[in-house]
């Protein structure tokens, strides 16, 4: 759990580091990652999974060189999707080998890229990319391990824009109409490539474990048609990430114990039924691992009460540091942390400082009512997706990532200068 506390002046702490000191410190707003609490998530997901499974942090959650070297001593492996991640991953001396590479539109300078570092598997996502890979793999000399990401037809209850194996999507290799087997056909002629197995992923932010169980069934129903067909037995799955976390106190999720044994129970049960021997299990947790271990911590701006409606309260950031609002009408909490109030809450909208009326950090929350200008208010659940996909617009520097742990407080990104910004601007 978080390392989250209350000091006796009513000051927010974390990692044993008051929130009032950080913002001196570091300035707002500013993503503030509890190193402690990153480290034992990560740690209870390869717990939990055993020695027979692997667990790859998904990177696009959030990634930064501190976090590559945490997951690397915690044991786990990472998931890259662009060649920008694959270049983190190494510079921060991730082993090759334990490095997925994803994505459904690798360039062929990527793909060159991985295979020269020796990537432990290159996830293919069509037709072209089977043999675009082979080939590349094959003018290096080598033979490169690969999954074949199916899509397996679930529709997972979540955001549209986040689901990803219902048929109507850009990813992967259909199940239906025999795709998924002739994919496999064409990797296995190939000497480039060395099939490991199949990958399925379908979505993001789910509760409900019974899209994993469908996905399972079917993607063993897959092994077992390879088993007759080639009589071969791949060695491996990936079930892929995308297991919820609690943004508001309505959300429940699961525990990675749960998360492990449900899969591996299913899975086995699966392959029971198909008398195929129980492969390897893979999963790709971002959200789960790095969402709960941080918050955004702003400085409120400016107060406008509008009568009847609620108080819009803008803070120093805003749809630049989070569009998941914007993008997804994701929900989230807020709470003041500089100090305590007894004053009556008031309905407030969290609103940024962008030039559109859509830049809402937080849609509906409660503040006290004697908020001022001054005052910090964080925002919880933001290690996920927040600065990972930050934007400049309106040209407003993206902020800093602060690393506490037992005290200590430091930069693991730092906050964007204006110097950063004019240095792409060479015309
Ligand atoms: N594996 C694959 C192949 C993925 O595409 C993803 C996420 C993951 C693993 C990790 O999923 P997670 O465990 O973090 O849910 N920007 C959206 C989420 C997009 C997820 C994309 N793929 C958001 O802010 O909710």
């Amino acid at each position: 759990a978080q390392t989250v506390g209350r000091g006796e002046d009513g000051v927010v702490t974390v990692g044993g580091i008051d929130v009032k000191r950080i913002a001196e410190e570091f300035g707002t707003p500013a993503y503030v990652l509890d190193e402690t609490d990153f480290r034992a998530r990560a740690r209870a997901w390869r717990t939990a999974f055993g020695q027979d499974a692997d667990v790859f942090y998904a990177g696009k959650a959030f990634l930064s060189r501190a976090v590559v070297r945490w997951l690397h001593e915690e044991g786990l492996n990472l998931d890259v999707c662009s060649g920008g991640e694959l270049a983190t991953a190494l510079s921060a001396g991730m082993p090759a080998d334990r490095i997925a590479f994803h994505g459904n539109n690798k360039s062929a300078e990527e793909i060159r890229r991985a295979v020269t570092a020796g990537v432990g598997r290159i996830v293919l996502d069509s037709f072209q990319e089977i043999v675009r890979v082979a080939h590349i793999a094959q003018e290096l000399g080598k033979r490169q391990r690969v999954q074949i990401r199916i899509t397996v037809g679930v529709e997972a209850h979540t955001h549209e824009f986040i689901a990803t194996a219902h048929e109507d999507q850009k990813f992967g290799i259909p199940l239906a109409g025999g795709q998924a087997a002739e994919a496999v056909r064409r990797a296995l002629q190939l000497d480039g490539l060395e099939l490991i197995g199949i990958h399925s992923h379908i979505g993001s932010q789910i509760f409900d474990m019974s899209g994993f169980e469908v996905a399972a069934h079917r993607v063993v129903g897959l092994l077992k048609d390879i088993r007759d067909e080639h009589g071969i037995e791949l060695p491996e799955i990936d079930l892929g990430g995308g297991l919820g976390i609690a943004y508001t106190s309505d959300d429940d999720p699961r525990e990675p114990h749960e998360i492990a044994k449900a899969l591996t129970e299913i899975v086995t049960r699966e392959c029971e039924g198909a008398r195929l021997r129980t492969p390897r299990i893979s999963v790709e947790p971002g959200r789960a691992i790095v969402g709960p271990t941080a918050f955004t911590l702003y400085e409120v701006g400016t107060i406008k009460p509008l009568d009847g409606l609620r108080t819009y309260v803008s803070v120093d950031g805003g749809m630049s540091d989070n569009i998941r609002t914007a993008l997804y009408d994701a929900e989230y909490s807020v709470s003041l942390v500089s100090r305590t109030s007894d004053a009556a809450p008031m309905l407030a909208r969290v609103v940024g400082k962008h030039c559109e009326s859509g830049d809402i950090v937080v849609k509906d929350a409660f503040l006290p009512g004697d908020l001022a200008p001054g005052d910090l208010i964080a925002v919880p659940a933001t290690g996920a997706y927040c600065r990972s996909m930050a934007s400049n617009y309106n040209h407003v520097l993206r902020p800093p990532v602060v690393a506490v742990s037992e005290g200590e407080a430091r930069v693991i990104v730092r906050r964007e200068t204006e110097e950063d910004l004019l240095r792409l601007d060479v015309g």
